[in-house]
């Protein structure tokens, strides 16, 4: 890793603690676009793990302007630099720190700090944003009480925690729970709220508001819905209770991430909250569930328990996402979330973790912290947890996360912390475990076979590949799920087998030779290597009776048609099979009949130690669909027929299933109709987003929208959350010939504004990493095409244009043609005389 002086390194192994912590913080906020002054009253005390000797006082800060300073009440001029100022010679025993400084909200463009967004003033303070606000300790394990006073022009001015005063003018909040700077949150502007109350399972009531710009109050029924069902699921299955009077979100239409968890003030994406049945799909909705629940458990896995550094930021991330997967899987289907989850983990974390990105779940250094709020921080840290909950039991599971908060609570943890829990309340050993959290990259089980004298043998050997500055890994415990079917199809032995070794074996007495289903439920994040027959395959579509290797038996078929030339009857009738078993639920049927991505596919192929030509795979991929759908047959428009959602659309219940199955025949019949009448018929009777999208993306790829576009576009014209539906669907599924034309032409119209990060993420973005044949066109216009607008993000936002910068990640894995285009491009962004930390650090890393 690059250790230049301009952008330094952090390390884990260079954690000390705080020398000072803050009993309690004031600050007043005197708000002006332009020049907002911030007046801080921070009480300092000594820490005692650090009574190693004189301490100066060293507080974070950037961008701001310091008007005044005092140190209990005697003016001090503080050695001031870039980052931050020192105080030497302060008293030792403690003392009240004073000062005022000035900020200008409306010139912050990276949406870190306070920034304005449509005239609203908000805040974004994690990971390191608090010290564009004012000089603080901006640290997590630096946790105080704040009271905040607000003055300014505006009617409504929100901060954490429960209001105290206010006037024509002014208002006051008081935060109780010691939270660290980063759990910071101000939202003021022309608000309006939708409210609600919860009771708590104690019998509190608790205050809910959504606020929103006005206008948009009829699009947060389902938002506050779903925060009432999370607040309940939390109690139900963690014991978790609410803890303020108050619980507040606001929808924001300017941020860089999906939301916030800022105590008792969440702030949201506005794409995850605002929703109608009319301007948003069903996945909008999912999306938005899910989003809500993960910022409202973070109330306790993140607020009331956070993290010591930002190298423990899997602690509460991890976690917290396993919460809301489990949460999603109770509120729909267990199994679809299952394998919606792993699509996802393989889409983004398998590809992150094979490649120049690759780093642990608990990175031992950074350059940017920003730059770590990865999928595998987030998801692979997810399916730790989950392997954990596996290993325990639930049972085991709930009373290690009991004692977690029973010991913990206000306190800034480690995985160490953790980890003991689960020690203590479990009484098992977790030292190998912990490598999950050390090493970086997929691990591979490989598996053979044998069968004798009624003996079947199953041997696993485990490897972990290299990845960048890691060797010679260690074995990690893989929670092995299987089970082992005669040839009825019923099962003659199932468990789980938690393997520790280089390699190891399980053997069974039994009457015929099995067929094997292993690691079913995906129970570890591995990547299972198996010579499968194609008479196996088709065998466990039809048979197992764990629904995600069903899933996964159709998915290894459709991945062997689209890479080999192996005859593939046996798919067509097993997914016929599929498409017509009225038992199965209309939503795993969707799945199963969904071929793997372009981007799955790639992987797939750079697994085997083979060129990806993303041109090739994307042509592959529509024969092997056509061909499918021709072998589907009448049942393919009978099912059809027979998915039609009748009545008023709801966004719960078996609607959303039946219309994804439909959605994904009608992606059978378009391949078989090149006029592509269906897809016209749908978008022209659709009453809802869900089935306008699906068809609209299908005209898209069949180069027959001209007439849908323009009619969507005339209808949603203003308004920015649909018009990305539109921008985005045109950068993903236009044919890759004239993908980069197009979304060129798309970057000229008047609703593309590039400094708004969904915008610049529903074009670029979208085009960048989900139109793969038109990103990787052999000429290298969509290399060039990219590289420019991360060029002209970088100044404006560091944080999004890295995170859009990620498309290059797998360019080692394509031909030598195409790495001789994308090398001078990532050579040209990385010798921009003024590339951000966050871009320095992103194509440092790539191109090393
Ligand atoms: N903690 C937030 C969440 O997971 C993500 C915020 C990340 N923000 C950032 N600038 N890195 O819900
Ligand atoms: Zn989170």
């Amino acid at each position: 890793m690059r250790t230049d002086t301009q952008h330094p390194v952090t390390r884990l192994a260079a954690y000390s603690p705080p020398a000072w912590l803050v009993e309690r913080v004031s600050l007043t906020f005197s708000l002006k676009a332009e020049a907002t002054r911030v007046a801080s009253e921070i009480v300092f005390v000594p820490n005692p793990a650090r009574a190693d000797g004189d301490h100066p006082l060293e507080l974070d800060g950037e961008q701001l302007t310091l008007m005044a300073a005092w140190i209990d009440g005697q003016d001090v001029t503080p050695d001031i630099t870039a980052t931050g100022l020192t105080v030497q010679n302060v008293p030792q025993g403690g003392f009240t720190w004073t000062a005022e400084v000035e900020i200008n909200p409306a010139a912050n463009t990276a949406l870190e700090g306070l920034y304005m967004s449509n005239a609203m003033y908000c805040t974004q303070c994690e990971a390191e944003g608090f010290r564009k606000i004012t000089y603080y300790p901006d640290r997590p394990d630096v946790m105080a009480p704040f009271t905040v006073r607000i003055e300014g022009d505006l009617p409504v001015m929100l901060s954490n925690g429960n209001p105290t005063a206010q006037g024509d003018g002014w208002a006051e909040w008081h935060d109780p729970w010691p939270k660290p700077a980063y759990l910071f949150a101000l939202v003021a502007g022309e608000l309006v709220s939708v409210d609600d109350t919860f009771t708590t399972m104690s019998g509190r009531k608790v205050d809910l508001k959504i606020y929103v710009r006005p206008g948009d109050e009829g699009k947060c029924a389902y938002a506050m819905d779903a925060l009432k069902r999370s607040m309940r699921w939390d109690e139900t299955e963690y014991g978790r209770e609410y803890d303020l009077d108050l619980f507040m979100i606001v929808a924001v239409d300017d941020f860089n991430m999906g939301a916030m968890e800022n105590k008792g003030l969440n702030i949201f994406n506005s794409r995850y909250v605002l929703a109608t049945p009319d301007t948003a799909t069903d996945l909008d909705f999912e999306r938005i569930e899910a989003i809500i629940a993960h910022e409202y458990f973070h109330n306790w896995t993140g607020n009331r328990i956070t993290c010591r550094d930002w190298f423990q930021l899997c602690l509460k991330e991890g976690l917290t996402v396993f919460r809301d997967q489990r949460f999603t899987g109770d509120m729909r289907s267990e199994p679809v979330k299952r394998i919606d989850d792993v699509k996802m983990l393989r889409a983004r974390q398998f590809r992150e973790d094979s490649g120049p990105l690759a780093h642990p779940v608990r990175p031992a250094e950074y350059v940017e912290i920003n730059n770590f709020y990865t999928a595998t921080v987030y998801e692979k840290g997810a399916e730790l947890i989950r392997m954990l909950w596996l290993m325990v039991g639930p049972q085991g599971y709930r009373r290690g996360t009991d004692l977690y908060f029973e010991r913990h609570d206000g306190q800034a943890c480690t995985i160490e912390d953790w980890l003991k829990v689960f020690e203590d309340a479990c009484d098992i050993d977790l030292s190998q475990f912990a490598l999950w959290y050390a090493q970086a990259g997929t691990p591979r089980v490989d598996v053979a076979e044998a069968w004798e004298d009624g003996r079947y043998t199953l041997t696993f050997t485990q490897t972990v590949p290299d990845t960048p500055g890691q060797t010679d890994k260690k074995p990690v415990p893989i929670p092995m799920a299987y089970g082992l079917l005669d040839k009825t199809g019923a099962e003659v032995a199932q468990g789980l087998h938690v393997l520790t070794q280089p390699q190891e074996s399980l053997s069974f007495d039994l009457a015929e030779r099995p067929v094997p289903s292993l690691l079913r439920g995906f129970s570890a994040p591995v990547t299972l290597a198996r010579d499968v027959s194609a008479a196996e395959q088709a065998f466990l579509l039809a048979h197992d009776s764990d629904p995600f290797n069903r899933w996964e038996a159709g998915r290894a078929m459709m991945l062997e048609a689209l890479t080999s030339d192996r005859d593939n009857a046996a798919l067509g009738a097993g997914l016929q099979a599929v498409l017509t078993d009225e038992t199965l639920d209309p939503a795993f049927r969707a799945l199963t009949l969904t071929l793997p991505s372009e981007e799955e596919i790639a992987a797939h192929v750079a697994g085997r130690g083979q060129v990806v030509d993303p041109s090739a795979i994307h042509d592959r991929r529509a024969v092997v669909e056509h061909t499918i759908a021709t072998a589907l047959g009448d049942a393919l428009p009978a099912v059809y027929a027979a998915m039609r959602v009748d009545g008023p659309y709801s966004p719960d219940g078996a609607a959303p299933g039946q219309r994804a199955l439909r959605a994904r025949l009608l992606a059978y019949l378009t391949r078989l109709d090149r006029q592509a009448v269906e897809a016209k018929a749908m978008f022209d009777t659709a009453n809802n987003m869900t089935e306008t999208m699906a068809a609209l993306a299908l005209l898209v790829s069949a180069g027959q929208a001209q007439d849908a576009l323009a009619a969507f576009e005339t209808k949603w014209a203003t308004d920015a959350l649909v018009m990305d539906k539109w921008f985005t669907v045109q950068a993903v599924a236009t044919p890759p010939a004239q993908a980069v034309a197009t979304v060129k032409t798309l970057t000229q119209h008047a609703a593309f504004n590039w400094k708004n990060p969904n915008r610049f993420r529903a074009v670029i973005g979208a085009f960048a990493v989900a139109n793969p044949a038109g990103f990787h066109r052999a000429d290298g216009s969509g290399y060039t095409l990219l590289a420019d607008w991360l060029l002209t993000l970088d100044p404006v936002n560091p944080q999004t244009t890295a995170r859009v910068a990620g498309a290059f990640e797998t360019w080692r894995r394509l031909d030598r043609a195409r790495q001789a285009l994308i090398g001078p491009e990532l050579e040209r962004i990385a010798s921009a005389p003024t590339l951000s930390r966050d871009m320095t650090e992103i194509i440092g890393r790539i191109r090393a």
